[in-house]
């Protein structure tokens, strides 16, 4: 199959986003990053994928702070440009609105830290130890309009060690995401035809 132009939205230090351009140089992957585009034009993971020479871009989320429809117009429009025909999001810590996801459903993904539908939202570590959990996790799953609530894709658990704190443990889920979103998204991208 051709490989499909993804991009792939941040907000910080882009590990996941390097983990895909990583997959993505093999020939079979599915992939081709197109882009990688953030709300934060200080994140790291820009000048991390620009080093690799991927195209970068960044849409200030901070001016639109009263218009989320105006500051997703400026996403389509940046994401258009780079002839975008699919979306990986990484870390992009911005609420997206049932207009963009409407747009873009079917052809975006997310990846979140924790063995969803267990702890949508922020905080996952913390809450999984706090409640107790001796396992937990990461999930990619479809963007539906509802936060973090899409069909899931793939997931991979995670244990909960004796001791561990939530850097502990959110370090120990980040490397289980990095070997989850590159496999994830591939098979995203055959689903969707
Ligand atoms: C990851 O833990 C991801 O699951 C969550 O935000 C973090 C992003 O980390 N949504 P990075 O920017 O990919 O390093």
């Amino acid at each position: 199959m051709t490989k499909r132009r993804t991009a792939i939205l941040i907000s910080g230090s882009g590990s996941n986003m390097l983990a895909l351009l990583e997959a993505a140089r093999n020939p079979s992957y599915p992939a081709r990053p197109c882009l990688v585009l953030s709300n934060n034009p200080e994140a790291a993971g820009l000048a991390r994928a620009a080093a690799l020479g991927v195209p970068v871009a960044a849409v200030d989320h901070r001016p639109f702070a009263k218009d989320r429809a105006a500051f997703e117009q400026a996403l389509d429009a940046v994401l258009l440009a780079h002839g975008t025909e699919f979306i990986a999001l990484a870390g992009f810590m911005r609420v997206l609105t049932g207009g963009f996801v409407g747009r873009w459903q079917g052809r975006m993904v997310n990846i979140h830290p924790s063995l969803l539908p267990l702890y949508r939202g922020l905080d996952t570590h913390a809450r999984a130890l706090a409640a107790g959990d001796t396992e937990h996790g990461c999930t990619v799953h479809w963007v539906v309009p509802e936060l973090d609530a899409g069909e899931i894709i793939k997931q991979v658990r995670v244990p909960i060690l004796p001791g561990d704190d939530a850097a502990m443990l959110a370090a120990r889920v980040l490397a289980a995401e990095h070997a989850l979103y590159p496999v994830a998204l591939a098979s995203a991208i055959r689903q969707a035809g």
